[in-house]
């Protein structure tokens, strides 16, 4: 799948299939993913695999749309708003390479905002200095929805002197 491809076909998959997804898969998509821009180098994601005690704690509503796998993307928190604020920006390119680099190969990932939630670090018991950017269900996609509309970017784009 070409680039241009993975990028307007990957969609959010609501629902999963119970097909496994492999260690070795999620490795080699994370191993693509840490290809993201990121400033001095820092690498600033940290990933925790969510085990099924971990899940349950959790509570999400839909449990991750029975995803065969849960992750938790994580990056390096700063006294400095500027460096933390450039580790979630970083992070945030690592978790749509990872996501491309998934879909690429049939497998979907669901987005979730369970990162806001005040209960979700204490119950990743998160490393010293990280927080959750995000944690997505993944799997093979039970159904992959059509794409939702977007606004055409001609109209978000001004011209300046
Ligand atoms: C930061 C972020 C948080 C999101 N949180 C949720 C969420 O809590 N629940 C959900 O169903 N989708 C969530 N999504 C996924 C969006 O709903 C989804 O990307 C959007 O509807 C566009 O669909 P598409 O990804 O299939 O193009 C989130 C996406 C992002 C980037």
């Amino acid at each position: 799948m070409q680039v241009k491809e993975a990028i307007t076909s990957r969609r959010h998959i609501k629902q999963f299939k119970s097909d496994e997804v492999t260690d070795a898969q999620l490795l080699s998509w994370l191993d693509t993913a840490r290809f993201a821009p990121n400033h001095r180098m820092a690498e600033p994601w940290e990933v925790l695999v969510i085990g099924s005690k971990t899940r349950a704690l959790l509570h999400h509503k839909a449990n991750f749309g029975d995803a065969p796998v849960v992750l938790a993307f994580l990056y390096k928190g700063s006294e400095n708003e500027v460096d933390k604020f450039e580790n979630l920006v970083a992070t945030a390119c690592f978790v749509q390479n990872f996501c491309l680099a998934a879909f690429a190969d049939g497998v979907g990932t669901r987005w979730t905002s369970i990162a806001t939630k005040p209960d979700t670090k204490e119950i990743l018991q998160l490393p010293e200095n990280y927080e959750v950017l995000t944690i997505l269900g993944v799997g093979y996609p039970a159904e992959v929805p059509p794409a939702k509309e977007r606004t055409p970017m001609v109209s978000k784009i001004k011209h300046m002197s």
